[in-house]
């Protein structure tokens, strides 16, 4: 079989980076999680006290940033300077500020260069929210995976139930909601479902039948 590259964008919530992980396991693929990388920007603009506002600010950071990622078959960390900052990036902080970080140009060409360099080994599969339109043009297999804002609050509040980052279900859908509307409103590669993209609705599938069945479309692509 040849080894294609595989897009997965789509609103916030929607299980792509844990069904994506998954799917590189099955096929042997390396896995990278291009919103991991937006959020480890925010993190240190927040950790350096620098204000989300202030464009100018945010993007004078990324010559000194070292942001690396280090994909391996179990998951996909990303380090600042050399620190691993995989855990420190979900808090609601980063949620609240990432949105609009990413929204910068000169953020996002910083971040689409590194992607588009780590996706030339092959046999990739990326998820985010440009990959179709903008990281990877030409990937063999897009999807955009989708489901209804309740069924991603819902799934994100079981997510973090009993964690530090637990959250009513009213706040998450409010945030999932506010991200979802800058992430499709903002000028610079906004979140699109492109033309050739392949939709996936997961409101009424199971984790497990969401898998299955983009697994079963790499199968008819290879
Ligand atoms: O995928 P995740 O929810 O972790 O992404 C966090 C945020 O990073 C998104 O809400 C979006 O603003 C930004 N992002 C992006 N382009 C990508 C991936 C993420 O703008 N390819």
């Amino acid at each position: 079989h040849k080894k294609i590259a595989i897009a997965v964008d789509g609103p916030a919530g929607a299980g792509k980076s844990s069904i994506s992980k998954v799917v590189a396991n099955t096929l042997g693929y390396l896995y990278i999680d291009t919103g991991a990388m937006y959020r480890a920007v925010t993190w240190a603009v927040l950790d350096q006290d620098l204000n989300p506002d202030d464009q100018g600010q945010v993007e004078s950071i990324l010559p000194s940033l070292e942001l690396t990622m280090e994909p391996s078959d179990a998951s996909c960390k990303v380090f600042i300077k050399g620190r691993d900052v995989t855990g420190l990036i979900r808090q609601q902080a980063i949620n609240d500020n990432v949105s609009k970080i990413a929204s910068y140009k000169a953020v996002r060409e910083y971040l689409v260069e590194r992607q588009q360099a780590m996706a030339q080994v092959g046999g990739v599969i990326l998820d985010g929210r440009d990959i179709g339109s903008v990281v990877l043009p030409d990937a063999e297999l897009k999807i955009y995976l989708t489901a209804s804002v309740e069924a991603r609050a819902k799934r994100r509040w079981l997510e973090v139930k009993g964690t530090d980052n637990e959250q009513p279900l009213v706040e998450i859908q409010e945030s999932v909601q506010n991200r979802d509307e800058m992430d499709k409103n903002r000028k610079e590669s906004p979140l699109v479902c492109v033309e050739d993209a392949i939709v996936v609705d997961s409101s009424n599938l199971t984790f497990e039948e969401t898998v299955a069945h983009i697994l079963t479309l790499v199968q008819e692509t290879i």
